[in-house]
């Protein structure tokens, strides 16, 4: 009840008369009693990010003047101190660069949008409404700017397996998406390649930040860490993402695989050949009609054996000719098979 009549009272008791009303009755018997504000309790931010803390209020709209809202420090004189963000041309700001910003459009929205946030913006702030006559201060919620570390990193975007000699297109995505200062995305790796910063503009007016490297990895590179780090250079704090390339390809048989035979008649001895290369080096197999023998086998009749030379591995079967016609090689890696029935050529 003696809410209606405060707004009777000189302006001073009538302040006086909120924060007692704010105090005493928090919670939803006081709804409908007192001008309310819609606002969360606290928002958690992390460095350099940006934030906007959704807000809907009420108030006496009806009186006339022009409308005028602010966002202050929680300790904040309402009328002499600086505010973080106002409406009104005429208060002198905090920090005139426009990092808080009163970004709803409808005279009923106090959102608070806060870009290159620092570690110094964690804090309690409160909303004022001022019209005409009606001037009132929404301290019953006074949201808190949690402000944390940055802690989330660059998403990196690679193939988990790069094809040697085939250009590639890897994507560093930086965390969030702000409309303040744009984020440095540098890329480490010592890669003779050449890097675009892309940004997008999203729906909702804020900007999506990423790099994309166009480089030719070579099979040397197998193992290497790529790397990208993001600064936000008006913060001064910076995140990073490394991946560990995988260059790979599935296993290649080389062309001069062959068997030849030596002697004619039953004593006549078959010798087969088969090379391959692949990352990871292939495991060679000899498939006959009837069995598969690994490259190395010692058998009363067949003996293989392999050997590696640089990305190559090879193998050599040796047996009785009549065991080993049409006789394959098959290569295999993580990637792949690779299999082919040898040709038989006449001894030179
Ligand atoms: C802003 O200040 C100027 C000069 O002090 C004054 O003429 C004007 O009426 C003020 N405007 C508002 C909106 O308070
Ligand atoms: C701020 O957020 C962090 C992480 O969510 C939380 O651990 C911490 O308790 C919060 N601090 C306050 C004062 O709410
Ligand atoms: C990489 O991106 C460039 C520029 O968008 C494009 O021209 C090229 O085709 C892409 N390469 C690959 C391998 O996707
Ligand atoms: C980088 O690649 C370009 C063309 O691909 C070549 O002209 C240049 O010499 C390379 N630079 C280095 C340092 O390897
Ligand atoms: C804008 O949209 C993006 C993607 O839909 C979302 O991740 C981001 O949180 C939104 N930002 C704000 C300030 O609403
Ligand atoms: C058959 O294999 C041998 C290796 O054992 C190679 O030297 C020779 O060139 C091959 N012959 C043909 C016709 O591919
Ligand atoms: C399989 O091969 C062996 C010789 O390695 C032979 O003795 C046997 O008869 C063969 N079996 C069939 C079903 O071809
Ligand atoms: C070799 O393979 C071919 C085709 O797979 C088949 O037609 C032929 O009978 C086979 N020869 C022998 C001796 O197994």
């Amino acid at each position: 009840m003696w809410v209606q009549g405060a707004s009777q009272l000189c302006p001073s008791t009538r302040q006086f008369l909120e924060i007692i009303l704010a105090l005493l009755c928090p919670g939803w018997l006081c709804q409908g009693s007192v001008y309310q504000i819609h606002v969360p309790p606290s928002v958690t931010v992390q460095q350099g990010l940006c934030v906007l803390l959704p807000c809907r209020f009420t108030a006496d709209f009806s009186s006339s003047g022009p409308p005028y809202k602010y966002w202050l420090l929680k300790d904040a004189d309402r009328d002499s101190s600086l505010a973080v963000a106002t409406t009104n041309p005429n208060r002198s700001l905090l920090e005139p660069r426009g990092r808080f910003r009163l970004v709803g459009n409808s005279w009923d929205d106090c959102s608070l949008s806060i870009s290159d946030v620092q570690a110094r913006d964690m804090d309690r702030y409160y909303f004022r409404f001022e019209k005409g006559e009606f001037k009132y201060s929404y301290l019953e919620t006074q949201p808190l700017v949690n402000v944390t570390g940055l802690r989330e990193q660059p998403v990196l975007e690679v193939p988990e397996v790069l094809q040697p000699g085939q250009p590639v297109n890897v994507t560093c995505q930086a965390p969030g998406t702000c409309s303040g200062t744009s984020p440095q995305i540098t890329w480490t790796g010592g890669f003779n390649s050449t890097a675009t910063d892309i940004s997008v503009p999203l729906a909702n007016g804020s900007i999506s930040y990423s790099s994309v490297l166009s480089f030719t990895p070579a099979l040397a590179d197998d193992n290497r860490e790529l790397g990208c780090t993001v600064t936000y250079p008006a913060v001064g704090v910076s995140t990073r993402q490394t991946v560990q390339l995988h260059v790979g390809y599935a296993p290649e048989l080389l062309p001069l695989g062959n068997c030849t035979v030596q002697g004619s008649g039953p004593g006549a001895v078959t010798t087969c050949y088969c090379a391959a290369e692949g990352n990871p080096q292939p495991h060679l197999e000899w498939r006959l009609p009837n069995r598969t023998l690994p490259g190395d086998f010692e058998g009363p009749e067949l003996l293989a054996t392999s050997w590696a030379q640089g990305p190559a591995v090879s193998t050599e079967l040796r047996g009785p000719a009549g065991a080993l016609a049409n006789v394959s090689c098959a290569a295999t890696n993580a990637h792949g098979q690779s299999q082919a029935v040898l040709p038989f050529v006449p001894i030179a």
